[in-house]
């Protein structure tokens, strides 16, 4: 790929002017392929940037001054999250997640932006000639895992979210789409935005304390929280990505014809943080009401027609209650009168849960994972109160789990190194047809006439949408090492 000049100096570029597209049909569009919607994404991007003015920057408006506020940043992280360890062990409830149901809607609500992790980042791969570019490439890399399947990090979300049953999230609302979609814009015009694309990387590896909350509650109801886990350690400020954000900063702002107006446009980029849904505003949205009748309105629209007139609530046919989805509650309100839902008890005593739940279950495979965990912790909880059927783990328990999730970190399998091919990886890499494709793509790359050609196909391979897949991580492997070859 060409070496490009980047615009150190010059003002950010004025708008384009298509009409306002959707931060959701952005991402969709460009998670697929960065070349599609050039100009809505620049719209957007503009837009964005124009909506951050206004809100406050946490940064200090003097840049030398970014290493000790990074280090002053871990050291009220580190402070605050030891707050809420003693509070937890003084017998505090659990902060964010109320139930397992809400944990898992929190992953589903922010999968389009982890599905895109690192996706910014991508935009400076053409400089990968530039010494001064290599912080942020290897950032980029180190996000994709280094090519590795179990460490790549849009790779661990979307098992994380299979496991669960949490993959179903396209319709989620447009501001869960914003932050992916700033992303993906920032890559696609990155020379554009440079400033502000540094600005954002600033602000997105600088270790949040949900980050710390989130992985400890998330490990205490039984999900693998090691998507998070990572983060902690990834993004530290002494020598991870927080650390590698300030140096690229440095180095480049010092390039700039004018330092002082490079660094306002950084300060905007961090603000982009701030844009769209995130962690606490997800977590705060969930209703376990709201959300067991939006499911439930869902299936309405298909089960109302699968059911016979055999199947009666309260004298009503079954297809009768399901015929107006939006009056799913009464529904529910009427299975509860009926005592088909014993609401505040086990699961179990409910008939309606065992014909949802278990595979000899009439109704068998019709809620997924996640659905089952919003229709139980519904079914527990008694109405307007917590929990009566599930036991809070002991302080002593909840940190025996946090010890052998550290255990089980160090037993991942190690990363196979091979720059090449894996072999002995025929599943990961699709059988047959997955080693063909390995087996075609190295031929390419052995046939580029030399390292430029080279890196321009092994990044061309590893974008946002293309890097988790088998020839993705191949050509992550190999761009890794021909970048300080
Ligand atoms: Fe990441």
């Amino acid at each position: 790929m060409p070496v490009r000049e980047p615009m150190l100096a010059a003002p950010c570029p004025p708008a384009a002017q298509p009409a306002a597209a959707s931060a959701k049909s952005i991402y969709l569009a460009m998670s697929q392929g960065l070349e599609r919607q050039p100009e809505a994404a620049h719209h957007f991007l503009r837009r964005c940037l124009a909506d951050a003015e206004a809100l406050p920057v946490a940064l200090p408006l003097d840049p030398s001054r970014l290493d000790n506020w990074s280090q002053r940043h871990v050291l009220d992280v580190g402070a605050a999250y030891q707050d809420y360890l003693a509070r937890r062990k003084a017998g505090a409830p659990r902060q964010y997640f109320a139930s397992k149901a809400a944990a898992l809607y929190f992953l589903r609500a922010v999968a389009p932006t982890k599905l895109v992790d690192g996706a910014w980042l991508y935009g400076v791969l053409p400089h990968w000639q530039d010494v001064a570019f290599h912080g942020l490439i290897r950032t980029y890399l180190e996000e994709l895992g280094d090519g590795v399947a179990d460490k790549n990090h849009v790779a661990i979300y979307q098992q994380l979210l299979a496991t669960h049953g949490c993959d179903q999230w396209h319709d989620l609302s447009d501001e869960h789409f914003e932050q992916g979609a700033i992303q993906l814009a920032l890559a696609a015009q990155a020379d554009q935005f440079l400033p502000e694309l540094i600005g954002y990387n600033l602000g997105y590896e600088q270790l949040p304390l949900h980050l710390l909350i989130t992985s400890y509650e998330l490990n205490e109801l039984g999900i693998d929280p090691y998507y998070f886990t990572l983060h902690v350690t990834v993004d530290n400020g002494s020598n991870g990505h927080a650390h590698k954000a300030i140096a690229a900063l440095q180095a480049l702002m010092a390039r700039a014809d004018d330092p002082a107006a490079f660094y306002q446009r950084v300060l905007n980029g961090y603000r982009l943080n701030e844009l769209g849904a995130c962690t606490t505003s997800v977590i705060g949205a969930f209703d376990i009401d709201k959300e067991l009748k939006r499911l439930l309105a869902d299936k309405a629209i298909i089960g109302k027609d699968m059911h016979s007139d055999y199947c009666r609530i309260e004298g009503k046919a079954v297809s009768a209650w399901l015929e107006n989805p939006a009056a799913i509650g009464d529904f529910l309100d009427a299975m509860t009168r009926a005592g088909w839902i014993q609401r505040g008890q086990d699961a179990a005593a409910s008939r309606f849960w065992g014909l949802v739940s278990g595979p000899r279950a009439e109704m068998f495979g019709v809620f997924s994972p996640y659905e089952l965990q919003v229709l139980r912790d519904w079914i527990e909880q008694a109405p307007g109160g917590a929990s009566a059927a599930r036991r809070e783990p002991s302080y002593r328990a909840r940190q025996r789990n946090l010890r052998e999730l550290a255990g089980s970190a160090e037993a991942r399998p190690a990363a196979m190194r091979g720059v090449i091919r894996h072999w002995g990886q025929a599943a990961n890499d699709g059988g047959a047809a997955g080693q063909n494709a390995l087996r075609v793509f190295e031929q390419q790359v052995a046939e580029c006439g030399g390292k430029d050609a080279a890196m321009a196909l092994l990044g061309a391979a590893i974008a946002p949408s293309t890097h988790h897949t088998p020839v993705g991580m191949m050509a992550t492997r190999m761009f890794a090492q021909l970048l300080d070859a």
